[in-house]
C-alpha cells in the first residue's frame, strides 16, 4: 500500500505534470493506487496524494466499477450546478458540502495509452472533477467560503491533534 500524504504537504499544491511514458511501471502504480483507494475505503485517489506529481488518479464512486484517468481533460461542463458533501483522504475526517458542475465530459488515456472520451453525472462526475482538481494543486476546501474553510480547518486541527500552543 501506498502512504498518502496529507494536509500541510508542498506537493498537495503543485500542478501534476502528463504522463509521457505509458509502460509496465505506469500499469503497476495504477494497481497500487487502487489497492490503496480501496484499502482506505476512499472512493478517489489522485497520484499527488501519494506524492507523485503525475496527472493520474483512480475512482471507484459505487466502490465497485474501476476508473482510470490518466492525462484527463474536462473538455465540457454543465450549466447546471449542484452541491455534494464531499471530503478527501488527504484531509482525513472533515467535510463540506461543494457547489460544482453537475455533468461532464472528460477525455483521457487508459493505463494502456488508449483515448477515450466519458460523459459522467451524478456521482462519477463529482469524483472526476474532485480527483482533476487534485491534479491542479486544488482542494475541495478551495471552493467553499472563507468562514467556512477556517472552521473545518480549526476542525480538522482539533481531531488530530495538530493544534500548535
Ligand atoms: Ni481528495
Amino acid at each position: 500500500m501506498l502512504d498518502i500524504i496529507t494536509l500541510g504537504n508542498e506537493t498537495l499544491r503543485k500542478k501534476a505534470l502528463p504522463v509521457e511514458n505509458f509502460n509496465g511501471e505506469l500499469a503497476a502504480l495504477v494497481e497500487q493506487m487502487a489497492h490503496t483507494m480501496i484499502l482506505e475505503k476512499g472512493i478517489g485517489l489522485a497520484a499527488p496524494q501519494v506524492g507523485l506529481e503525475q496527472r493520474i488518479f483512480v475512482c471507484s464512486p459505487d466502490q465497485n466499477d474501476l476508473y482510470v484517468f490518466i492525462n484527463p481533460e474536462i473538455v465540457e461542463t454543465s450549466e447546471g450546478i449542484c452541491p455534494y458533501e464531499e471530503g478527501c483522504l488527504s484531509i482525513p475526517g472533515v467535510y463540506a458540502d461543494v457547489v460544482r458542475p453537475e455533468k461532464i465530459t472528460v477525455q483521457a488515456y487508459s493505463v494502456d495509452g488508449k483515448p477515450f472520451t466519458i460523459q459522467a453525472d451524478d456521482i462519477l462526475a463529482r469524483v472526476i472533477q474532485h480527483e482533476y482538481d487534485h491534479l491542479q494543486g486544488v482542494l475541495f476546501i478551495d471552493r467553499i467560503s472563507e468562514r467556512k474553510r477556517e472552521k473545518l480547518i480549526r476542525h480538522y486541527e482539533k481531531i488530530h491533534n495538530l493544534k500548535k500552543a
